[in-house]
């Protein structure tokens, strides 16, 4: 049955608050399954959402399996097993963790719980895209702070100084990606304490770890050691990224225990299914295998930035699994032909960065496909390389 879109010119879409009525979603990364039904293409490689491409361990898969025998129940509301686990794994009080569906869920909860339309939250200037939606979503005002100029030491990175000076006595969330996505930036441990000094106590700093696990391998600090010093930190983890769930959906924040609270009772009752409590728990005991996708990610991370300046192409300081890079020409025609060659990339139009690409780092075989593609499809966008 066919239904009107707007029957009689009115349509019950309307009638949502004006803050949801105005949002544009949020565009993830292309899925295979779409592009073999759009272009027909096969034999695809997903270098465009920062999926890891080694995956979970055996030992992760099995415990998934055998948790689909009571997949008819209800999972664990409370998610007792994976909050203990982690409070053991962090070494922090069960009361300071609040699961969710992913960290995107607690971005959401964050933002339900502490803003309305008369308050504020800061992030940067391409910032992870989530932070000005989930303002928005609740009236709130966004206010977007420029990002450190082409010409510093953190190009397109966070500027924490001129983040702190624009909180307002209205600031209820500063949103700090440590490292950032889609640039890969990262900001010094003491220009964050800076921040979290001169905020004030009203003001929660949500600082968004989900690249934790590779970006310690780029001197990103570990904000968990400030939390007992600092109650209005809350800190967010995910086991979509290093620890290669990301179609299980966990993520995690740390915070004060009263914090936690407020998330949990705001937390839609089963927001984490049970396969993905299983996994979790399952990844975390098996830290080997997780930091061992770390490195070999990370070891590919270098070669690929060295391969790409040597095709004359500049790409941002990265400590994530991902690299952003400047065609220096619009971006579409050569995300186009990458897409006809059956290699997903991320145009990044969205963040106002028409020029630029985000590539995932992918396994060995498919970071050689890339770029071994790359020329042609900057040939074919007639993009110059500077
Ligand atoms: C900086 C950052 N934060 C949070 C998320 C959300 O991740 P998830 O909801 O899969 O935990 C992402 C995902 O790409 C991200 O890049």
């Amino acid at each position: 049955m066919a239904i009107e879109r707007h029957p009689g010119g009115r349509h019950p879409g309307a009638l949502a608050v004006p803050a949801v009525r105005d949002l544009s979603p949020y565009v993830p990364g292309k899925p295979i399954s779409e592009l073999e039904r759009e272009l027909g293409v096969h034999d695809i490689v997903k270098l465009a959402s920062n999926e890891n491409p080694y995956g979970p361990s055996p030992h992760t898969l099995a415990a998934m399996r055998a948790a689909l025998d009571d997949v008819w129940l209800y999972p664990d509301g409370g998610c007792h097993a994976l909050k203990q686990g982690l409070a053991r794994h962090l070494a922090v009080d069960a009361a300071c963790l609040t699961l969710g569906n992913g960290s995107n869920d607690l971005l959401v909860l964050l933002a339900e719980a502490f803003l309305t339309p008369g308050h504020s939250a800061v992030y940067s200037q391409y910032g992870f895209a989530i932070y000005p939606l989930v303002t928005r979503q609740t009236g709130a005002r966004g206010i977007e702070v420029p990002a450190l100029g082409r010409d510093t030491d953190m190009p397109l990175g966070h500027d924490l100084v001129a983040m702190t000076a624009a909180i307002e006595p209205g600031t209820r969330l500063v949103f700090i990606a440590n490292p950032n996505n889609p640039t890969g930036t990262w900001a010094p441990p003491a220009a964050v304490k800076r921040l979290l000094e001169r905020a004030a106590p009203n003001t929660l700093v949500v600082l968004d770890e989900a690249y934790f696990e590779y970006g310690r391998l780029r001197a990103t600090q570990d904000g968990l050691a400030w939390l007992a010093e600092h109650p209005n930190l809350v800190i967010l983890r995910t086991f979509s990224k290093a620890y290669g769930l990301a179609g299980a959906r966990v993520g995690y924040a740390i915070s004060h225990p009263e914090v936690a609270d407020v998330l949990n009772r705001l937390r839609p009752a089963f927001n984490v299914n049970s396969l993905a409590q299983a996994g979790a728990l399952a990844a975390l005991a098996d830290q080997a295998h997780m930091r061992s996708a770390v490195s070999q990610t990370m070891r590919e991370l270098s070669r690929v930035e060295t391969e790409l300046r040597r095709l004359g192409l500049w790409t941002a300081p990265s400590a994530g699994n991902f690299l952003l890079l400047r065609v220096e020409a619009p971006a579409a025609p050569v995300y186009e032909h990458l897409l006809r060659c059956g290699l997903i990339v991320r145009p990044l139009v969205g963040y106002g960065l028409r020029d630029c690409l985000r590539i995932s780092i992918g396994l060995p075989a498919d970071n050689d496909r890339l770029l071994a593609t790359l020329p042609q499809a900057l040939a074919a966008g007639s993009a110059r390389a500077p």
